[in-house]
């Protein structure tokens, strides 16, 4: 059996020819006898015609199913014979359905252990669980797998009392039974519900419970399951949920809606987490954490996906989708909900600037790309595919826009609308727009046109003024000659010279250009656009340079502060690429030694970010050169010159931070961060590198907490430092034995540098790699080709590397296997051989046996995109 339908005879789902189902269920028992080898399913449902109300003959009934084994049919209780229906490669048809409304049986039997492709029901570790998001309840069993079918759903589980103590479904525990060595559990969920929110975990699992009470009094049981040993590392998350509960009633007025709510912590798992009604699945390097073992990073992603798939109980789950197309109404409005969480959690400037970097770095790639989609694609092959950056993050950026251009509480009642409209239906983006207007009186037809364009559009600014009347002009215009015209808000400030705000006020663009005047000034103001990233666009506003620096010090929007330095560095960073001449680099001097001084009036963390010289990747999206060799040997200069100007300042600054308590709070972590940067400039700067080795070697052996352990270690690769290889040994030695901890160690060593080939090589055949575990394959295979150095390699070797891993997964795991394919989009913008180079690699794929829907989608639309036939 393969892991999943080869791509030659997979059909593409377009979104024009979408339409209602004919035939629905509303009702379902399935019932698990659980095994490890053969598990077998039975699924009761009750059938209801959905289509139109008076036809003669009622058309067939198409089940989807897909690599299981049918056992029998029954349908009104009778045995169905052979020729009553036809099982196909995709599912089961029953030719002539008996009646508008009738009751079907169906059993079949799958493997859970031989699901390597972690989709639908499978084995991690000795635990089972479920994946069914997008379409993996079909590889569990026979169903009308869409998710406008709204399924009640009531769950036995069956299953050996030793290897399955604990026995979870979603909705609420109504029964068991003790069958002797076996019991059986009984899970009803009161909450009908499309079938990719199903769940199912079985295993020998430890539960850690804590209570919450809802404004409204209600006392809810918050319970996270994990492996024994690992329950004193629950911590945070559960801390986290409470967080998110209570700041989406706050916000929303939104409580949780059943009386339990679980969180199963998993090891082998796709992707970050899955919002299931009442049971979560999480990737376990999303719930386990402590402060010796898990980054600030990581906590703040754990603080960030645990409110994310709580808040998808309102948004995803009570109101979903009609049709996958539709994705971004529950991914792009739960991303930015999650966002605005830990922008009120944390600090909204320096949450901004982190999400604004992703943005940046990795969905304005795609979007520019063979890759590129509008957030509501018009088709696709596996929908797996379409879980993208484009559809979450820049999805996110679109509603975003909504709660500028109609205010927060604006925003927050075209949520309540929406959502009380359409509780318990699935819905498309339409309903989600028109709520927004109908609860504000507001019209935004333009606006929906974000949902059908794809690419990111460059907006050009420009200024007018003039002396003699005082007026000051701004003119915006959309650069690309599209029919599909933009709504979107551009909060504008204007400064005087001594940087007060004169103007504050937010514009809206309608179309293809806008322009606005005011009037009365004495001298010409500067002006700061597009303030917060108002928008998910590029901006091309030619100024001149003092007016940016004017800027980073002066807006008194971080977000923005942070910005126009950025802007200021790649200006002058892009002019020294290909000139031998060493740039004048005052006024970037200026703004740091401007910074520096005032550095205790700033939160820690948002330092941290205002003093971090741009990455490789950020500077060569954002001057669209893509000699990575030439940009990383032009910012070791750069870090050189800027280290060694304010080396003073920087050898203060790790002094000054040293000391910190190795807590989760802003001024901690602030430190710990402060602290790494500062350490980073000095290892650039020319102070004598032994000491400095030294120095870092006891930071690493003294850490308390894993941010200044991990930092060393980078630091060391970055620089490919002599001590590097001591220590990695040290690092392993001390955390062997903890897998998720490891992950990092595999990643830190071939994410910097032009020699990490030999590494990926040499730790791919390392004990503790595992190509079954996805955490594994991203943190090395993944870490590896997000090293533009070593992957984009002239020879083309990284290329090679990737898709001899890619052909290694696709048999294993087609969903990784895709998700690494994608990684050669950006090859097609490098110079010399390198695109041909890739090209070859990704043919080389194409024409591998047995090649998966997912890898095959991506490998021929990137193939495509490069103008080749296939
Ligand atoms: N719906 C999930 C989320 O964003 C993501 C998801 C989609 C997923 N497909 C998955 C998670 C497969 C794990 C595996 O919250
Ligand atoms: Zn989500």
């Amino acid at each position: 059996m393969s892991p999943s339908s080869s791509f030659s005879s997979s059909p593409v789902h377009l979104l024009e020819d979408y339409s209602s189902p004919n035939w629905v269920t509303p009702k379902a028992h399935i019932r698990f006898d659980l095994d490890v080898e053969n598990t077998i399913v039975r699924s009761e449902y009750t059938v209801r015609w959905n289509g139109v109300q008076n036809v003669t003959t009622l058309p067939s009934l198409f089940l989807n199913g897909e690599g299981m084994e049918f056992l029998s049919l029954r349908v009104d209780g009778a045995i169905c014979d052979p020729e009553e229906f036809e099982l196909t490669p995709t599912g089961l048809l029953l030719r002539e359905p008996p009646s508008k409304e009738f009751l079907l049986v169906v059993e079949n039997k799958i493997s859970p252990k031989r699901n390597t492709a972690l989709e639908g029901l499978y084995l991690s570790g000795s635990m089972l669980c479920t994946q069914n998001e997008p379409e993996g309840f079909r590889k569990i069993t026979y169903s009308i797998d869409r998710p406008d079918n709204m399924i009640a759903f009531t769950v036995s589980l069956v299953g050996e009392k030793e290897l399955f103590p604990v026995l979870l479904s979603n909705g609420n525990p109504v029964a068991t039974r003790d069958l002797g060595t076996k019991q059986e559990a009984v899970w009803e969920d009161p909450f009908p519900k499309p079938s990719y929110l199903f769940a199912v975990v079985a295993g020998d699992l430890k539960e850690v419970s804590d209570t919450y009470t809802t404004l409204s009094g209600r006392t809810i049981q918050l319970k996270i399951f994990v492996e024994s040993g690992n329950q004193e590392k629950t911590e945070f998350a559960m801390y986290s949920l409470k967080e998110a509960m209570r700041w989406d009633e706050e916000t929303f007025g939104l409580e949780y809606d059943l009386d339990l709510y679980m969180i199963v912590a998993v090891d082998d798992f796709n992707m970050g987490a899955m919002e299931n009604k009442g049971l979560n699945l999480f990737n376990s390097k999303l719930v386990l954490a402590d402060k010796k073992s898990a980054t600030d990073e990581t906590f703040e992603s754990i603080l960030g996906v645990v409110a994310h798939e709580y808040f998808h109980n309102w948004t995803g789950n009570r109101v979903t989708l009609r049709n996958w197309f539709n994705l971004t109404l529950k991914e792009g409005l739960t991303v930015f909900r999650d966002q605005w969480f830990t922008e009120d959690k944390t600090d909204p400037s320096v949450k901004r600037i982190k999400d604004v970097l992703f943005l940046i770095d990795h969905q304005f790639p795609e979007d520019a790309g063979p890759m590129s989609h509008p957030i509501l694609p018009k088709s696709y092959v596996e929908m797996n595919n379409f879980y993208t950056v484009t559809v979450y993050e820049k999805g996110s950026e679109v509603i975003r826009m909504l709660s500028v251009l109609l205010g927060r509480d604006g925003f927050k009642k075209g949520l309540k609308y929406y959502l009380s409209t359409y509780d318990g239906q699935g819905v498309t983006f339409e309903e989600f727009v028109s709520s927004m207007e109908k609860a504000n009186g507001k019209e935004l037809p333009l606006f929906r046109n974000w949902y059908h364009r794809k690419g990111t559009p460059l907006i050009q600014v420009r200024e007018e003024w003039k002396p003699e009347t005082g007026e000051f002009r701004l003119h915006f215009s959309d650069s690309e000659d599209s029919e599909l015209g933009l709504m979107f808000p551009i909060p504008v400030a204007l400064f005087d010279a001594e940087g007060k705000t004169l103007q504050d006020e937010t514009l809206t663009m309608q179309g293809k250009s806008l322009s606005h005047t005011w009037k009365g000034f004495v001298s010409k103001p500067t002006a700061s656009v597009f303030r917060n990233f108002s928008a998910p666009v590029k901006v091309s506003f030619e100024r001149n340079e003092k007016e940016a620096a004017f800027l980073a010090r002066t807006e008194t929007d971080g977000f923005s502060r942070f910005f126009a330095f950025q802007e200021v560095i790649r200006e002058k960073f892009g002019i020294s690429l290909g000139s031998s001449k060493k740039i004048d680099k005052q006024v970037i001097f200026d703004i740091f030694s401007h910074t520096l001084q005032k550095k205790d009036s700033f939160p820690k963390d948002y330092l941290s970010y205002y003093l971090s010289f741009p990455g490789l990747t950020n500077l060569a999206e954002s001057l669209q050169t893509f000699d990575y060799e030439e940009i990383y040997a032009q910012r070791v200069l750069w870090l050189r010159e800027i280290a060694d100007h304010f080396l003073p300042e920087f050898q203060e600054l790790y002094e000054a931070n040293r000391n910190h308590n190795p807590n989760q709070n802003r001024e901690e972590i602030g430190k710990r961060k402060l602290k790494n940067i500062a350490l980073y400039y000095l290892f650039h700067s020319s102070l004598d590198s032994n000491r400095l080795g030294n120095l870092a070697l006891s930071q690493q052996k003294n850490a308390k907490h894993m941010s200044e352990e991990l930092a060393v270690l980078r630091l060391f690769s970055e620089m490919g430092h002599p001590l590097q290889e001591e220590s990695y040994l040290t690092y392993f030695e001390k955390w062997k034995n903890d897998s998720l901890v490891l992950d990092y160690w595999f990643s830190v060593q071939v994410s910097f540098r032009d020699n990490a080939l030999l590494k990926a090589k040499e730790l791919l055949e390392h004990s503790k790699f595992n190509w079954s575990n996805p955490n594994k394959v991203r943190s090395l295979i993944g870490a590896f080709a997000r090293n533009p150095l070593s992957f984009h390699k002239a020879d083309g070797s990284g290329y090679q590397f990737l898709s001899e891993s890619i052909i290694r997964l696709n048999a294993i795991n087609p969903q990784m296997a895709a998700a690494l394919a994608k990684l050669f989009q950006s090859a097609w913008l490098q110079s010399g051989k390198r695109p041909t180079f890739a090209s070859e690699q990704l043919k080389k794929i194409s024409e591998i046996p047995n090649l998966s829907r997912e890898l095959g989608e991506v490998v021929s639309t990137i193939r495509k995109g490069w103008g080749e036939k296939v």
